[in-house]
């Protein structure tokens, strides 16, 4: 049966496509990409690529058949993401699709940071089309920090406006292989995964880590959500991103993106990869330090 992945070509869907190529034939794979050229690699694998944009539903006729087992990532583009998203909803229900996962943010309707708005609309969105769903609620990923890195060494400071919230962060592999899981598995229709990273730190602990990594004084720097957006927008991040990244931050304060249910660990048949590893990883990839 085709597994269908919409959004492959992103950084969480192409460690998706992976981890079906280690469990299914290449042919029974489905990319879905807006954009033919960043799909060539997928396609030399023998994944079978079609190409639809979510702003056009007509492209999306020919994605998907019936009894597929589908994943939805969500869209990269805040504020137009549910309109998009229920465009991919629709055209897997008229092709009465056999599961479409949906990757939604960790505790779905009871989160109350703005990014949760649209994953919540979307969470409402598949549920009232009848498709049997699976949500994958992720977390925060290992990588929204690690990712940073270079900057943290630079100025010796992790900064933010989480104050002394808890988030339980995964590696965007772990996330990934859990959605292979989801896709190749089987009872997962009408499911709800809250999935997480299996410990959850505070932003001093994660500055301690860079810390003791490296050998370098690494502080957590907190400051008021408005200074933090206005620090991110300094340093180049679009204004709706910056609001939204200090946005979030606060909803880590209030402890939003702190829980550890286990629910990742199970479907993953392991722990979860730990901050300190990826943090070793990614030092790894920086040039050297001075
Ligand atoms: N929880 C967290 O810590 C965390 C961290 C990072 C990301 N996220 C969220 O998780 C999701 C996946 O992350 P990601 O890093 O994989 O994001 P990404 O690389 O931006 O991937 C999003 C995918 O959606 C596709 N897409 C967007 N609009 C489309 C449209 N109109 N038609 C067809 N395809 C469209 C993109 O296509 P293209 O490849 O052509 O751009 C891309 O493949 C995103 O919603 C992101 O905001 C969460």
């Amino acid at each position: 049966m085709p597994i269908v992945v919409a959004g492959a070509t992103g950084a969480l869907g192409r460690l998706v496509i992976d981890a079906l190529l280690d469990r299914s034939a290449a042919d029974e794979i489905v990319a879905v990409a807006r954009d033919r050229a960043r799909a060539a690699d997928l396609a030399a694998r023998g994944v079978d690529v079609r190409i639809a944009d979510y702003r056009r539903p007509e492209t999306l006729q020919d994605v998907f058949s019936a009894g597929d087992r589908a994943l939805l990532i969500s869209g990269n583009e805040a504020g137009q993401r549910v309109g998009r998203h229920r465009a991919v909803i629709d055209a897997a229900r008229e092709a009465r699709v056999g599961l479409l996962a949906y990757t939604s943010i960790l505790g779905g309707p009871t989160a109350t940071f703005r990014i949760a708005e649209e994953h919540i609309a979307t969470e409402q969105a598949l549920l009232a089309s009848g498709v049997p769903y699976s949500l994958l609620r992720n977390g925060w990923h290992h990588e929204n920090y690690t990712g940073a890195l270079a900057t943290t060494l630079k100025t010796g400071a992790v900064v933010g406006s989480a104050g002394g919230g808890r988030v339980a962060t995964a590696a965007r592999r772990d996330y990934a292989e859990a959605a292979a899981a989801v896709l190749t598995g089987s009872g997962h229709e009408r499911s709800v995964h809250e999935l997480s990273g299996d410990t959850a730190w505070t932003m001093a602990e994660y500055a301690a880590e860079v810390s003791r990594q490296t050998g370098r004084e690494i502080r957590y720097q907190d400051l008021p959500q408005e200074r933090y957006a206005a620090l991110l927008i300094d340093s180049g991040v679009p204004a709706m991103g910056a609001q939204l990244a200090a946005d979030a931050d606060a909803g880590i304060a209030r402890g939003e993106l702190g829980s550890t249910p286990g629910d990742l660990s199970r479907l993953l048949g392991r722990p979860t990869t730990p901050i300190a590893e990826a943090i070793a990883e990614a030092l790894k990839d920086l040039p050297a330090q001075s």
